[in-house]
C-alpha cells in the first residue's frame, strides 16, 4: 500500500503528537484533567468540561454527530478588520498562514498565524483544582500596530446531559447567570437543589460581553458567524432562560512586536447548603474568587503548568524502556501509560463516541483498567477496588455498571453478566503484586452498597470464583448469562423487538443450557491466580504479618479451587475442544457455536485466547493448534479479527452479535481488546516472533506510519474497533480511547514482551521476543525499589539462562524484592 497522506507526527522528546493540519480525518482529541474536572479536547478545540461525571454534571455544551462534525468547543474568535478567525481554524475555517496543535499529557496547545497575528492557546487543567485554564497569547508580529477585537464562547449546558438534550418545555425557561466584573456565572437550577454553579472568567478588564445565546449568535447564523463578532460588537446581553452562553468582548491593541496573555478560566464551584447564596438570589461567590485568585496571572498559570508537567514526568518514570525502536519505546514509554490512566478515570463513559449519558463505570472494565494503571497510582487503585466490590451482590453476581458520581449499581443495565465477577481478581491480584499491600484483602466491604453488610474484600473475591462454580452448565461449563466479555452474544436473549437492547431485555436462563468457554478459559486463569494469592497470604500469616483471614482456611480454600480449576480444565479438553481450535459456546439449546461444524462464525477469538493463556491442553497440542487457527483464520494486515467468517445474516438465538454488518464490532470486526488475549497466549508458548508480529499490527505508532487516512481516528492512541476483513473499508478504526485495549495492550508489552512482571515477592524476569530483538533496558520502580535491568536475548524468543542481581547471580527467574537501587543483567 503506498504512503498515505500524514496529518501529524510524535514529539518524542515533548511527548507530544503534532498535527499540523486542521482537516483530520476525524477530530483527534485529548483528555485534561487527572482527578474531579474534565475536559476533552479536539484537536480544533472542541468538546466539553464536566465535573466528575458527564451525565449528571456536564457543565459545557457538546452535541454529538453533529453537522459538521464536532461543532461545540471553547472558541476565541480574533477580529482583525473584517477578517475573523480562531486559533484552531474552527468554528469559522478562515485559512490560517500557519496552523498546529500539540496533545501532551494532560494539556493541549493550539496554535494559528493569520495576517501577522499568532494566537497561541494553551488548555489545561491543573492538578487538583476545578477547572481549566485557557491561556491565550497574542502576539503581533508585523510591523504595523493591530488593533483586534476577541471574543470568548463557551456555551452553558443545563448539568443534566440528558435532560439538556430532550427536555426543552422546561429547560427554555431555566437557565440563569450572573456577571460580576469580567465573570460570567453559570447558576441554572441552583436557586432549588443544586449546589453547584460554574463561571468563565478573564484576567483582564473587558469591554462588553454576551450571555444569551441567540443575541450572541443569532438565530440564523452558526458558530462560523455569530452576529455579535461579524458586527463587531457584544450585545451585553443577559440570559433569561433559552440557552445560556458565556463570551468575553476585549478589545486589544498590540504594538509591533508586543505579545500578551490573556488567562481565561472555567470553573466549577460547590457551595454548602446554608451558605449557597450572600444575598436574595445572588450566588455566594467566595470560593469562585479565591480559586480564580490562585490562577489569574501568567506566573501562576506557568507555575501550575510546570506543577503537571512534573506530575506526568514522575509517572512516566516508573517503567522506562530503551530499545532503540523508537516506535516501540514511544508507545510504551508515553501514549500507551497515558490512555491507561485515561481509560482509569474515564473506564468507557466519556468519549468522541461514548455520549457521557449512557454507560458509566463498567464492572469489568474497571477492573481490566487496573492492570494499566495499578503501577501509576497505587492508592487510586486501591480505591477503585473498594468502590467496585462494593456493587456486588451476596451471591457474587455484580452490577455491570456504576455511576461514577453516586458510585451506586446502575439499575437501568442491571447484572447477569456471568464473567463478570472473575475481573474482581483479576484486578485485585494486579494491585497486590504492584504494592505488596495484602491488607485491601482485609478491607470491610458492603454488598449492593447496603450498609451493615460489610465482609472482607477477600470474601467478595471468595463469593465470586464461587458465582462460577454456583453457575455451572450441562457441560460442567460455565453458563454464560445474558453475556460473558462479549457484550453482544446474548444466548438466552430472544428478541425480536427492535424497541428493545438486547443487553437489557428478558434474560431466559430457565433452562438454559447456554454455556462460555471464555469464561471457562477466564476462570481458570483467575482461579490459578486466586490459589496462588491464598498461598502468598498463608504465608505472610505464618511468618507473623497481621490479617484477619487464617492460613488453615487459606489453604482449605486453595485445595478447594484447585479442585474447581482442575474440573474446569478436563471440562474444557472434554467439552471444549473442535479439534482445530476451542469453542466458543454452547447456545441455549446446547448447539455448538464456533465450530467447524458452523455454518458462520467456525472459530472466535475470545476462547482461544483464554483458552490458551489458561494453558488448557497445552500437553495434548491444544495451545499451539488453537494459535495456529488464529493465524490462519482470524489474523488479516490489520490484526485478528473477533470471528471468522462473519456472521452474514441475523441470528435470532444469537442476539446482537448478528446485528452488526460483516466486519464491524462483535461482528468479526478486529476488537483490538482481545488480540493481546492471544498475543499473551503466544507469549505463555514462548512464540516470541508471531506475538511479536500479532503486536506490531495493532501497535499505533505502526499504524500510524503507514494509514493515518485509512485508520482515521487518532494515531497515538488505540481504538476499539478496526474494521476486520469482511468489512467494506477493512482497516477503518473507530470507538477511539476508552476502550480496554489499552490496559491490555500495556499488560502484554510490559510484563509479557518485555517480561518485567511484578509478583508478590519481586520481579519476575520473563521475555518473550522476535528472534529478532536486540539488547534493551528497562528502568522500573516498584515499590521503594528502583531496578536498572538489562536483558540480553541474544537471539533466543524465550527462556532466561541467568539473572546477575547487583553483581550476584541469584536462582530462578525472580528478583526477590528489596529496598534501594538495584542492578540487574539478564541473558536468555
Ligand atoms: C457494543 C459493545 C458494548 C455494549 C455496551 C454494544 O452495542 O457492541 O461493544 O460493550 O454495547 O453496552
Ligand atoms: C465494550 C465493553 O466496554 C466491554 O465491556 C465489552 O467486553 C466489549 N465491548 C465486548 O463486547
Amino acid at each position: 500500500m503506498e504512503q498515505q497522506k500524514r496529518y501529524g507526527h510524535f514529539d518524542d522528546q515533548h511527548r507530544e503528537y503534532v498535527i499540523t493540519d486542521p482537516q483530520t480525518p476525524w477530530p483527534w482529541i485529548n483528555y485534561l484533567g487527572n482527578e474531579d474536572f474534565f475536559s476533552l479536547i479536539s484537536n480544533t478545540a472542541g468538546g466539553y468540561s464536566f465535573y466528575k461525571d458527564a451525565k449528571f454534571r456536564r457543565i459545557t455544551r457538546y452535541r454529538y454527530n453533529n453537522v459538521p462534525m464536532d461543532n461545540g468547543g471553547r472558541y476565541f474568535y480574533i477580529k482583525d478588520g473584517d477578517t475573523v478567525w480562531n486559533p484552531g481554524w474552527k468554528p469559522c475555517k478562515t485559512p490560517l498562514d500557519f496552523y498546529e496543535c500539540r496533545h501532551g499529557m494532560g494539556y493541549t496547545r493550539i496554535t494559528g498565524r493569520k495576517s501577522q497575528v499568532e494566537a497561541s492557546v494553551l488548555f489545561f487543567v491543573p492538578l487538583g483544582k476545578w477547572a481549566e485554564v485557557q491561556k491565550l497569547t497574542l502576539k503581533n508580529t508585523s510591523q504595523q500596530t493591530k488593533q483586534l477585537k476577541l471574543f470568548s464562547f463557551e456555551e452553558w449546558c443545563l448539568w443534566n446531559a440528558a435532560t439538556d438534550m430532550e427536555n426543552f418545555q422546561r429547560n427554555f425557561s431555566t437557565g440563569e447567570v450572573e456577571i460580576e466584573g469580567s465573570t460570567i456565572y453559570h447558576k441554572t437550577e441552583y436557586r432549588e437543589r443544586r449546589n453547584h454553579y460554574a463561571f468563565y472568567h478573564v484576567n483582564t478588564e473587558i469591554q462588553g460581553f454576551d450571555t444569551d445565546r441567540e443575541t450572541f449568535v443569532g438565530l440564523y447564523n452558526e458558530f462560523a458567524d455569530p452576529q455579535a463578532v461579524i458586527e463587531g460588537r457584544p450585545h451585553n446581553s443577559h440570559a433569561h432562560g433559552w440557552s445560556p452562553i458565556a463570551s468575553h468582548y476585549i478589545e486589544v491593541t498590540l504594538q509591533p512586536g508586543e505579545q500578551r496573555d490573556f488567562i481565561f478560566l472555567l470553573g466549577y464551584i460547590e457551595n454548602e447548603h446554608d451558605k449557597k447564596f450572600s444575598a436574595p438570589q445572588v450566588i455566594n461567590k467566595e470560593k469562585a474568587h479565591q480559586l480564580i485568585a490562585e490562577l489569574d496571572t501568567t506566573e501562576k498559570v506557568d507555575k501550575a503548568f510546570a506543577e503537571l508537567c512534573q506530575y506526568w514526568d514522575a509517572l512516566l518514570n516508573i517503567y522506562k524502556v530503551k530499545t532503540g525502536n523508537p516506535k516501540l519505546d514511544r508507545m510504551v514509554n508515553i501514549w500507551n501509560q497515558y490512555q491507561c490512566m485515561v481509560t482509569f478515570n474515564f473506564s468507557r463513559s466519556a468519549s468522541f463516541f461514548e455520549s457521557g449519558v449512557g454507560r458509566g463505570m463498567g464492572f469489568r472494565d474497571s477492573n481490566q483498567d487496573l492492570v494499566g494503571f495499578v503501577h501509576q497510582i497505587p492508592p487510586r487503585a486501591r480505591q477503585r477496588i473498594i468502590d467496585i466490590a462494593s456493587t456486588q451482590f451476596p451471591d457474587g453476581g455484580c452490577y455491570h455498571q456504576y455511576q461514577p458520581l453516586t458510585k451506586r449499581g446502575n439499575n437501568d443495565i442491571g447484572g447477569g453478566f456471568n464473567d463478570d465477577p472473575c475481573w474482581l481478581i483479576f484486578g485485585t491480584v494486579a494491585y497486590i503484586k504492584e504494592t505488596g499491600d495484602f491488607s485491601i484483602l482485609d478491607e470491610m466491604v458492603p454488598f449492593d452498597n447496603q450498609p451493615g453488610t460489610e465482609v472482607t474484600l477477600f470474601e467478595h473475591l471468595r463469593v465470586s470464583m464461587d458465582h462460577v462454580i454456583n453457575n455451572l452448565g450441562p457441560h460442567a461449563l460455565p453458563l454464560i448469562g445474558r453475556a460473558d466479555w462479549n457484550d453482544c452474544l446474548n444466548l438466552n436473549c430472544f428478541s425480536m423487538d427492535p424497541n428493545e437492547s438486547f443487553q437489557t431485555t428478558e434474560n431466559v436462563t430457565e433452562g438454559s443450557k447456554a454455556e462460555s468457554l471464555m469464561i471457562a478459559g477466564l476462570f481458570v486463569v483467575t482461579g490459578k491466580d486466586y490459589i496462588a494469592l491464598c498461598k502468598a497470604l498463608a504465608e505472610r500469616i505464618e511468618n507473623g504479618e497481621f490479617s484477619t483471614l487464617n492460613s488453615q482456611f487459606l489453604a482449605a480454600e486453595a485445595a478447594r479451587m484447585q479442585q474447581a480449576v482442575d474440573a474446569m480444565i478436563v471440562a474444557v479438553e472434554k467439552h471444549g475442544w473442535d479439534g482445530e481450535w476451542y469453542l466458543r459456546a454452547y447456545d441455549y439449546y446446547g448447539r455448538k457455536i464456533g465450530s467447524h461444524e458452523c455454518d458462520e462464525a467456525k472459530i472466535f477469538i475470545e476462547s482461544q485466547g483464554w483458552c490458551t493463556m489458561a494453558e488448557i491442553g497445552a500437553e495434548q497440542g491444544m495451545v499451539a493448534k488453537s494459535l495456529d487457527a488464529c493465524k490462519k483464520y482470524l489474523e488479516c494486515e490489520h490484526g485478528m479479527v473477533l470471528n471468522n467468517p462473519a456472521f452474514s445474516r441475523f441470528i435470532y438465538e444469537y442476539g446482537e452479535i448478528s446485528s452488526y454488518p460483516e466486519g464491524y464490532k462483535e461482528n468479526a470486526g478486529i476488537f483490538c481488546h482481545n488480540n493481546p488475549w492471544v498475543i499473551i497466549g503466544e507469549c505463555i508458548a514462548g512464540r516470541g516472533n508471531d506475538a511479536w508480529s500479532h503486536y506490531a499490527k495493532i501497535l499505533p505508532s505502526y499504524v500510524e506510519e503507514k494509514y493515518q487516512t485509512l485508520h482515521k481516528v487518532e494515531p497515538y492512541v488505540n481504538c476499539q474497533m478496526v474494521a476486520g476483513k469482511d468489512a467494506f473499508r477493512p482497516g477503518e478504526g473507530k470507538n477511539s480511547w476508552l476502550t480496554g485495549t489499552a490496559a491490555w495492550m500495556w499488560y502484554t508489552v510490559s510484563e509479557f514482551i518485555l517480561g518485567i512482571k511484578p509478583d508478590y515477592d519481586g520481579i519476575r524476569i520473563d521475555p518473550c521476543l522476535p528472534e529478532t530483538a536486540g539488547d534493551y533496558t528497562v528502568s522500573r520502580r516498584f515499590r521503594e525499589a528502583e531496578y536498572e535491568i538489562a536483558i540480553h536475548p541474544n537471539g533466543a524468543q524465550k527462556g532466561v539462562k541467568q539473572i546477575v542481581l547487583d553483581g550476584k547471580p541469584i536462582e530462578g527467574t525472580v528478583i526477590p524484592y528489596s529496598k534501594g537501587r538495584h542492578t540487574v543483567e539478564v541473558t536468555m
